[in-house]
């Protein structure tokens, strides 16, 4: 459900499951950890660009997953895919077409260059599944918009558009074509065509050394809670919800 091709230096990776607005399941986070760790060692791979197939990117876990093999521990997959995209030393740039939502959403604040479709929307929708962010958003996201806007965001899980995305710092540029990716495409031949040891060491000096170690360390914090959450009655009902298609009622669900 994950295809990638290596042309001219730049590693393209294509999620694939549009029946499911590319939902990530257990399996999907495993393949894609494997193919950005591979491609991050190897010397051929200049630039990684990520799309999601069907005009959407991902529309985050696959919920039935969630309920059916909820994440216990924190080598989880989503977890380790996680930490695998904080860590990239090489460029990572994001095609975002349609939905961006949950982890589809979080992952993109691990990639350097993001390039979204006009029609696309963003979404953090944690604390209305019953859970709390993942993917170091709670550092990343107050950091780049303030406290604040970080929190309306975070907190009520509203859908943000591409020109919002870009106004507040997280969208490098809204495409107005029918696809972001061409647009993308070419920044990535344009960044490969770079000296790589200078681009490797600048991604370096803007997310190396302590500021790393902090998102790694927010990763693990977030991970445990979401873990707590994920078996919370809140999050239960929320996901139940979600499958059953009607509303949640948290009333009395902590
Ligand atoms: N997990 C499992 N299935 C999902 C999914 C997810 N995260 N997101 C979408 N799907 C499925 C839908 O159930 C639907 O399947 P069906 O055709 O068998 O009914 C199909 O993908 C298309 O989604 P649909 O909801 O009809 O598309 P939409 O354009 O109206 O809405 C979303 C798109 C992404 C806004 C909406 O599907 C959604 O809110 N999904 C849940 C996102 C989420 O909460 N992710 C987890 C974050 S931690």
């Amino acid at each position: 459900m994950i295809n990638h091709y290596l042309s001219d230096g730049i590693l393209k990776i294509l999620l694939n499951r549009p029946e499911k607005k590319n939902a990530f399941t257990n399996a999907m986070y495993r393949e894609l950890t494997q193919i950005l760790s591979e491609a991050d060692q190897n010397p051929q791979v200049k630039v990684m660009l990520i799309s999601g197939a069907g005009n959407s990117f991902s529309a985050g876990n696959d919920i039935a997953d969630f309920m059916q093999s909820p994440i216990t521990h924190e080598d989880a997959p989503p977890i380790n895919l996680l930490k695998v995209l904080a860590g990239l030393t090489k460029p990572l740039i994001a095609a975002v077409d349609g939905v961006a939502v949950g982890i589809g959403a979080t992952m993109l604040f691990h990639c350097d260059l993001v390039y979204a479709q006009k029609d696309a929307r963003f979404i953090f929708p944690f604390v209305s599944l019953g859970l709390v962010p993942e993917g170091a958003v709670s550092l990343l996201l107050p950091c780049l918009v303030g406290h604040q806007k970080a929190s309306e965001i975070l907190l009520f899980g509203e859908p943000i558009s591409a020109e919002d995305a870009q106004a507040l710092g997280f969208v490098n540029k809204v495409v107005l074509e029918p696809s972001a990716l061409p647009y993308a495409e070419q920044r990535a031949k344009k960044l490969a065509a770079l000296s790589l040891g200078s681009v490797l060491r600048t991604k370096s000096l803007l997310k190396g050394g302590e500021l790393k170690a902090a998102i790694l360390k927010q990763i693990d914090i977030e991970g445990k809670l979401f873990i707590d959450r994920l078996h919370s009655p809140a999050a239960k009902e929320a996901l139940t919800a979600f499958i059953e298609k009607r509303a949640p009622n948290f009333d009395e669900l902590d």
